[in-house]
């Protein structure tokens, strides 16, 4: 089955056509992150109008690159939660008037479903059940992964997402939009015990996170330095935030493992790129007798291919829609509303 896939739930637009959710035949991308760094995060009205700029010639090279004809599409799928609304509304209209056009079924995919599924297109030996460390510039969660379609969240971040700290302490660092990336590799190689940051303990769920304190934490440190004068080591600031972040996150992983008994463990998501965390969480799985997927950092990242992986297993659970199909800002990975 090749399904036609479209993300353009942030500031990528993607199409990508992937066949039987396991091979990708084609992935193509067009990013405007160079367009929203003029302004130190992504401006929502402009990424809307780029997506609709972009989303038909980007199709059109899907379609060619892949060799196949319009006919040979089986289905159309597409992010139609969570995201910036109008960034998505854009690929929801173009995949509904896709779909009525070529006559073939209709399959939304939540953003973050489509992050989890990358990893099945790195490893294509993966099958549920397993836990997965989901970690964006929006979410933040801990997720068993029971089937390909049914799963449940064990914790979740009460305030910000790592991602979204990451690029917040990047940004006051003056590195460009978004500074996760850039924060890791200045990170490497230093202390990351010179500074003392926060790893908070919120709430009675013990799953559940909180970084809004870190961000905080960090900010000031770096404001502190700049009004005594001090000169910062900002290479092991990285470091320590880095840590923070990672001690935060892995002893979570590791805690579910134990109690879910579960023996494979993935990372989803654009922070799933980070150094530390990566690391962290490959030595938790080998104390935890666990088997660890890390997928390439092409696929931790907004892409399409994802996308096209989790509609294969949501349209083989009968999840399609009709033209009533609506874009959602927000909708919990379950599927109800929030
Ligand atoms: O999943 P994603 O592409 O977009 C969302 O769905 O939100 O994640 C983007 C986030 C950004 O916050 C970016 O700074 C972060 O992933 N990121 C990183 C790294 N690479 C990307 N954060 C920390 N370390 C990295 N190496
Ligand atoms: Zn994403």
């Amino acid at each position: 089955m090749n399904i036609l896939a479209i993300e353009s739930s942030c500031d990528e637009t993607a199409v990508a056509i992937v066949r039987d959710g396991r091979k990708v035949l084609t992935d193509c991308i067009a990013s405007q992150v160079a367009l929203h760094r003029e302004y130190g995060g992504v401006v929502p009205e402009i990424a809307s109008r780029k997506h609709i700029e972009a989303i038909y010639s980007l199709a059109d090279a899907a379609l060619a690159e892949s060799k196949l004809t319009r006919r040979e599409i089986d289905a159309i799928a597409v992010t139609y939660a969570p995201g910036l609304i109008g960034a998505v509304l854009v690929g929801v209209n173009f995949a509904k008037a896709a779909a009525l056009a070529m006559d073939v079924p209709l399959i939304p995919v939540h953003h973050i479903r489509g992050h989890i599924a990358a990893n099945y297109l790195a490893f294509p030996e993966l099958e549920p059940p397993f836990l997965c460390l989901v970690v964006s510039g929006g979410h933040t969660m801990i997720v068993e992964v029971k089937d390909y379609t049914v799963m449940r969240i064990l914790g979740t971040t009460l305030d910000d997402a790592a991602g979204e700290c990451f690029d917040k302490v990047a940004r006051v660092l003056g590195m460009p939009y978004p500074g996760g990336a850039a924060l890791d590799r200045c990170s490497q190689g230093a202390d990351s015990t010179k500074y003392a940051l926060p790893r908070s303990k919120p709430g009675a769920n013990p799953y559940d996170m909180s970084f809004s304190g870190l961000k905080t934490a960090a900010i000031n440190c770096i404001h502190h330095a700049e009004q005594v004068g001090e000169r910062m080591d900002i290479p092991a600031l990285c470091a320590s935030f880095s840590a923070a972040v990672s001690d935060t996150l892995v002893p979570r992983v590791e805690m579910a493992l134990r109690e879910t008994g579960l023996k494979k463990v993935a990372i989803a998501g654009g922070v799933a790129a980070n150094s530390r965390i990566r690391t962290a969480l490959l030595a938790c799985a080998q104390s935890c007798g666990a088997s660890v997927y890390l997928p390439p950092l092409k696929l931790c990242g907004d892409n399409g291919a994802m996308i096209g992986s989790q509609a294969y297993y949501e349209y083989l659970a009968g999840h399609t829609a009709d033209m009533t199909l609506n874009a959602y800002a927000t909708k919990s990975l379950l599927g109800e509303a929030l």
